[in-house]
This record gives C-alpha cells, sequence and structure tokens, in this order.
C-alpha cells in the first residue's frame, strides 16, 4: 500500500493563471462570479489575480477591483511580479501575496524584465511591506524543472531562489513547473531536496500539463511529503511567456483523484463540476478538464451533472 496523507491543500490558481492568458478580456463580473463559486464550493485558498502592469498582462487589469468585490470567506491571494504590485495588492486588501521569481534567467528576462539578482534584490522591500501590514508572503521558484528558452535549469539556480526565499522569511515556497517539463522522477528527486534542506518549509507544488505528466507528478509529490497543490479550474492556465503554454492540473481532476483515494481536501466535486461548466461558457472554448465532462462516479449523477447517457 502507498503512503499517502489524510487530507492535503488546494490553491485555487485559475483566476490568475487561467485568466491571465485568455485573448478576450473577461467581464469582471464574471471573474467575481467564478471566484465566487469556487469560494462556495469550499475551495478556502484562492489566487485570485495579479498586480501586475496593464501593458504586460492587460487581462488582469480589473485587480483591485476584483479584490474588492469577491466574497471573502478564505485567503485571498494574488501574485505580484515587483514591489509596486505588492504596495497595490496590499492596497487593495489582499490576505497573503505570491512573489514570483524564475530560477531560468532567461524566463525572468521574458516574464519580469529583471535578471533573477535584480528581482531577489526586490525582494527585501517587499518583505518589509509584508511585515509592516502582517502579510504572509508565498514565493514561488518559476521553471524549476526546466525552461523554454535555456531548457534544462540546474537545481542550484532552484535551491538559491528557494534560499533567498526561506532566509526572508516565506510562509510557503512553490515548486513550480512553468513549462510542463518535469517527470515523476524529477519532481519527487526536487521536493525531496527542499525538504532534506528545510524540514519544516511549506512546500507548494504548481504543475502544468504541457506534456501530460502533471497528475502524476502530483502523485509522487504527495508520496515525497507535499501536502499543498496549486490547481486551475477546469485545467486552464498557462504563462504568456510559454511558448505552447498548457493548463495547470484541473482542480476538479484532483479533488476526484485524491478524495477517491481517501485524501480530503474539503471541496464539494459536484460544486466545482458546476463551475468549471460554467467557466467554459464564460469563456467560450472547451477546457482541458476531464471530470467536467465524464463526471462523478456515481451515473445518475454524472447524467444529471454533465449530460452522460450511460
Ligand atoms: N503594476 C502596475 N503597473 C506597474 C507595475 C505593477 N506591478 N510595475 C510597474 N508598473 C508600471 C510603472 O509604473 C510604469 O508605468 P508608466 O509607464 O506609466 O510610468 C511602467 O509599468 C513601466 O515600469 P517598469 O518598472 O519599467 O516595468 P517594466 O516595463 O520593466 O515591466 C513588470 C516589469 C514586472 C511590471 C511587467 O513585466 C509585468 O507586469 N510582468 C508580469 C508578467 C506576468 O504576470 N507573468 C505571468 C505570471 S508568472
Ligand atoms: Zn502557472
Amino acid at each position: 500500500m502507498i503512503q499517502l496523507p489524510s487530507k492535503v491543500k488546494i490553491r485555487e490558481v485559475g483566476p490568475r493563471d487561467g485568466f491571465q492568458i485568455e485573448k478576450e478580456f473577461i467581464p469582471t463580473e464574471a471573474k467575481i462570479e467564478i471566484i465566487n463559486a469556487l469560494s462556495d464550493a469550499g475551495v478556502s485558498d484562492i489566487e485570485a489575480t495579479a498586480f501586475v502592469s496593464p501593458k504586460a498582462v492587460p487581462q488582469l487589469r480589473d485587480a483591485a477591483e476584483v479584490i474588492t468585490k469577491i466574497h471573502r470567506n478564505g485567503t485571498i491571494s494574488a501574485l505580484v511580479p515587483n514591489f509596486k504590485g505588492a504596495q497595490n495588492a496590499v492596497a487593495a486588501g489582499i490576505d497573503e501575496m505570491v512573489v514570483v521569481i524564475s530560477a531560468s534567467d532567461a524566463h525572468n528576462q521574458a516574464n519580469v524584465r529583471r535578471t533573477v539578482d535584480e528581482s531577489i534584490a526586490d525582494l527585501d522591500d517587499i518583505f518589509s511591506l509584508a511585515a509592516e501590514r502582517s502579510i504572509p508572503v508565498i514565493c514561488s521558484a518559476a521553471t524549476a524543472f526546466g525552461c523554454p528558452y535555456q531548457g534544462d535549469v540546474p537545481e542550484s539556480d532552484v535551491m538559491k531562489l528557494v534560499d533567498a526565499y526561506t532566509s526572508r522569511g516565506a510562509a510557503a515556497v512553490i515548486i513550480a513547473d512553468t513549462t510542463g517539463m518535469a517527470t515523476p522522477t524529477r519532481t519527487a528527486d526536487l521536493v525531496t531536496r527542499v525538504k532534506d534542506r528545510y524540514s519544516d518549509l511549506e512546500i507548494i507544488l504548481h504543475l502544468h500539463n504541457n506534456r501530460g505528466t502533471a497528475m502524476s507528478n502530483l502523485l509522487v509529490a504527495m508520496m515525497a511529503g507535499a501536502t499543498v497543490f496549486d490547481t486551475a479550474l477546469g485545467g486552464m492556465g498557462g504563462c504568456p511567456y510559454v511558448p505552447q503554454a498548457a493548463g495547470n492540473l484541473p482542480t476538479e481532476d484532483v479533488v476526484f483523484m485524491l478524495e477517491d483515494m481517501g485524501v480530503g481536501t474539503g471541496i464539494d466535486l459536484e460544486s466545482l463540476i458546476r463551475a468549471s461548466l460554467r467557466l467554459e461558457k464564460i469563456i467560450g472554448k472547451t477546457l482541458p478538464g476531464q471530470v467536467m465532462k465524464s463526471g462523478p462516479r456515481d451515473p445518475k449523477r454524472a447524467a444529471e451533472l454533465c449530460g452522460i447517457i450511460p
């Protein structure tokens, strides 16, 4: 028998990682509707938007309005790429901020127009501001398993970021497979290395599915001791600076699999399926999620929710 935790935490990132890459601007009201549906389904942690340059990511230019208008019954975070983003996020009233730096210099340059060292130098101001307001800072090491421009990323470059984050008091570190280049062995190795170095650190896995390995990576990461996962409703998402970007693990697919294996998520699967079907209508295209198409195990409920005719 494999050893699994009795529960894990799901961080929903679709409203940030997904809406950022859509061609058409998703109306603010629709974003709020989806975030509220996620909260109502029992998702306790939602990365709701990003405080980025509206020129770089016009899709999220309504970040402050989204934060102000959503229901607040869990932890709402937002991505910040620099100090200005952190200031705007704090002013809007976020509960937690998510800082992102790529382990690869080439991707960091494309994403935030800074070298990795320049982004690390920005961290002190961001952490001081967060400390003044008692706001936890979650820190993401993007392109941790590979970069679309430079290829392989040395583990030492990932560790350099993890060290920079932990030494400043990061509340958790996200190991992000921005490009879907991880495989189960690479995932288990990196999670184990980080855990060996920082045994008390909360490690979050952020797994894109560009090459079909994301769910396998989640399973081995969980077996290696990770208990927090970023997922996106319907499997939407992708980095604007990754060619052929693919979505995150679909939240409802992860909840279906974990709950069936006895790993609690605290999230209601049927509510998620309804929310992802609604999201598909809002976005106007088929989403990669599978459980939203096949439905839960009970054939009657699958028929009612997803129109499956046995
Ligand atoms: N939010 C809003 N505006 C911002 C900003 C932020 N976080 N950071 C900078 N700006 C504004 C500046 O005020 C300035 O405005 P002005 O032209 O009216 O004076 C302008 O943007 C340029 O500032 P600069 O510091 O030179 O930024 P830049 O052009 O080098 O862009 C980033 C750097 C980080 C702001 C931009 O690349 C970005 O937002 N990237 C986010 C990418 C992303 O979200 N990727 C996906 C998630 S991993
Ligand atoms: Zn992502």
